[in-house]
């Protein structure tokens, strides 16, 4: 029953059907709109976006490409939210007729630089239309790009791993880069994960020396010249000419939106890994706990509990005492056993004889503050090299994970795996009850228990709530839901939960050929599983950052057009503008045509 009535979940939308239409499909009695687009103005002062005429200059002032996460943080007046977003990261072919990376120009360089990093943006609810209006406000706006000032704090900053000759303190970066997914925090700031950075730096083939090799090599960095050629511009993207600028990426990042003035930072802290997002939740005693995946094949999860407690209230003391929380603390990396025979998985995805996936785990301490858990590393390796270090001590292979995110209802943790084709291939390793199919194409989500419901605890159980798919599929479950009541789902990515503690999922690369979207799942009482689409993007986009309101629901459209064969020169989406016109990322908004709750 994928339709309408009164549920306790408050999930009362009709489903969308799987789609391959390029626009944005919602329910039925609901609206959507664009609230605002790459090329559109965010600083005062910024000029109307011209596909043909783009310039550097321009793009500073405008919002970035390929937006991904997105946050909103209340003004605390009105229906006004500061709204963050990513911009993971350019694709030249899309946004420039004729590019090729041998003949790129300065220019084409420059305005990719500025269409990286985050947009900081104002954002209205208009009470008549339900709109959510995008404002050039003067006073909170804000662009982050690869120009810009970060400071690395925790206890790596200042190592000699992270010198450069530009930077001789190791404190201070230029640019934030490939920003994934995020949080809001509790003190209202926004973390942001710098995911893919390696494919940004060159030359990495042309280092010999064995350890500095293996170092790199971990992180996906080898061989010569880089996809966007940004080395013949700015030599600290050549690894062989400034070797430790790729140490100052792959960060947790956070920044301050209602301070437009602070300097972000980069969390040492919290470990370097390809970062998904980071998200936060308050334990029982107050101290913090971040939970973090890393998004590889084969790679890790990750949490860290900070020393100290979270400080109530928006007072300047209390911001400044909780902006700083994520530089003292304890980084763990997941273990997880399942409680079946080994035997049992097979890598078919058929459920094991005690009728679920499941076991219990723990967390394997890596460092806190200055001291080292992992035989052979100090603590700052540790941090740099959190891949490595993890490594040594036995953590689980997980199947990509992206956003691992505490649901603050019911304390438990929530983590999108996403897919891994690799897995059960030769030399690779092989199902098991956490990652239970083989080739992998459609992912599946984790429930994370901490013990006694403390998230600052070691010992945890888990289980698994979806293995996605197609529900006629036998190696797909959907949390013990009637199969035949649900929507059909492949590649969770991103993770958010409406108020009610209901988990919202949007997807990434659905294998089921139809388009990608945003997914409501109750994960309490009779309906835990019941998986139901909510709206479908264009053509080639991946859904994201959704951020979900009792009243509206917000997702980025990532790379709409995105689809073989295509480019600038032969767009394949039109979306958003429509007729003959370059498709566009865009945040969107979604709300009840009625106004009334979406989560009822
Ligand atoms: Fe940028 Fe892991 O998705
Ligand atoms: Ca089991
Ligand atoms: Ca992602
Ligand atoms: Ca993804």
């Amino acid at each position: 029953d994928l339709g309408g009535g009164r549920r306790k979940d408050g999930l009362n939308f009709t489903a969308v059907a799987p789609n391959t239409e390029d626009r944005v499909v919602v329910p039925d009695g609901y609206e959507q709109s664009v609230v605002i687009r790459w090329g559109d103005p965010v600083l005062p002062g910024a000029p109307k976006f011209d596909f043909d005429r783009q310039t550097a200059a321009a793009q500073a002032g405008q919002f970035g490409y390929n937006n991904d996460f997105c946050g909103l943080v209340p003004l605390g007046w009105g229906d006004r939210w500061l709204m963050v977003s990513n911009h993971e990261y350019t694709t030249e072919e899309f946004m420039f007729k004729g590019w090729r990376a041998d003949a790129t120009t300065r220019e084409q360089v420059e305005i990719a630089w500025a269409a990286h990093g985050m947009s900081v943006v104002l954002v209205e609810r208009d009470r008549r239309s339900g709109r959510l209006v995008a404002k050039v406000d003067r006073r909170y706006n804000r662009r982050v790009t690869v120009k810009s000032e970060f400071r690395l704090t925790g206890p790596a900053a200042g190592s000699d791993l992270l010198k450069t000759s530009a930077d001789p303190t190791g404190t201070r970066v230029l640019g934030t880069l490939n920003n994934c997914a995020g949080g809001v925090t509790p003190w209202g700031t926004i973390l942001s994960g710098e995911e893919n950075f390696n494919q940004y730096f060159a030359n990495a083939g042309s280092v010999t020396d064995p350890v500095a090799k293996q170092r790199l090599s971990r992180y996906g960095l080898s061989g010569g010249a880089s996809q966007r050629r940004w080395e013949e511009f700015d030599e600290r993207f050549d690894v062989a000419r400034e070797p430790n600028e790729v140490n100052r990426f792959g960060w947790v990042v956070e920044i301050d939106p209602l301070d437009p003035g602070s300097t972000p930072v980069k969390h040492t802290a919290l470990g370097r890994f390809k970062h998904e997002g980071a998200n936060v939740i308050i334990a029982r005693d107050g101290r913090v706990v971040a939970y973090m995946g890393d998004d590889e094949r084969f790679d890790y999860m990750y949490k860290f509990v900070s020393d100290e407690r979270y400080k109530p209230g928006s007072s300047k003391h209390a911001r400044e005492h909780n902006r700083k929380l994520l530089d003292r603390g304890t980084l763990y990396v997941a273990k997880f056993r399942g409680d079946s025979p080994a035997a049992e998985f097979d890598g078919s995805g058929g459920l094991p004889s005690d009728g679920e996936f499941d076991g219990t785990g723990e967390w394997i301490p890596l460092a806190s503050g200055n001291r080292s858990f992992v035989p052979g590393f100090t603590a700052e390796e540790v941090y740099v090299f959190t891949r490595l270090a993890a490594d040594a001590v036995g953590p689980t292979k997980m199947d990509r994970p992206e956003d691992v995110e505490p649901n603050p209802r019911n304390r438990r943790v929530y983590a999108a795996l996403t897919n891994n084709t690799d897995r059960g291939k030769a030399g690779k390793e092989g199902a098991t009850e956490p990652n239970p199919r083989v080739g992998n194409r459609h992912g599946h989500v984790l429930e994370l228990e901490e013990r006694r419901g403390d998230n600052t605890a070691t010992a945890f159980s888990w289980k698994l709530l979806l293995v996605c798919g197609d529900p006629n599929s036998a190696d797909t479950y959907f949390g013990g839901y009637d199969k035949s009541q649900v929507s059909p789902i492949s590649c969770p990515d991103n993770v958010a939960f409406d108020s009610r503690g209901n988990l919202w999922i949007s997807t990434d690369g659905n294998a089921l050929g139809s388009n990608d979207g945003l997914f409501a799942i109750p994960v309490e009482g009779r309906y835990r599983g019941r998986v139901k689409q909510f709206l479908t993007v264009p053509r080639g986009a991946e859904t994201c950052g959704p951020v979900v309101e009792d009243d509206f629901v917000l997702v980025s459209v990532q790379h709409p057009g995105e689809v073989d064969g295509a480019s600038a020169d032969t767009p394949l989406s039109h979306w958003p503008d429509g007729g003959a016109t370059q498709p566009r990322p865009a945040v969107v908004a979604a709300w009840k045509k009625d106004k009334g709750r979406i989560c009822g």
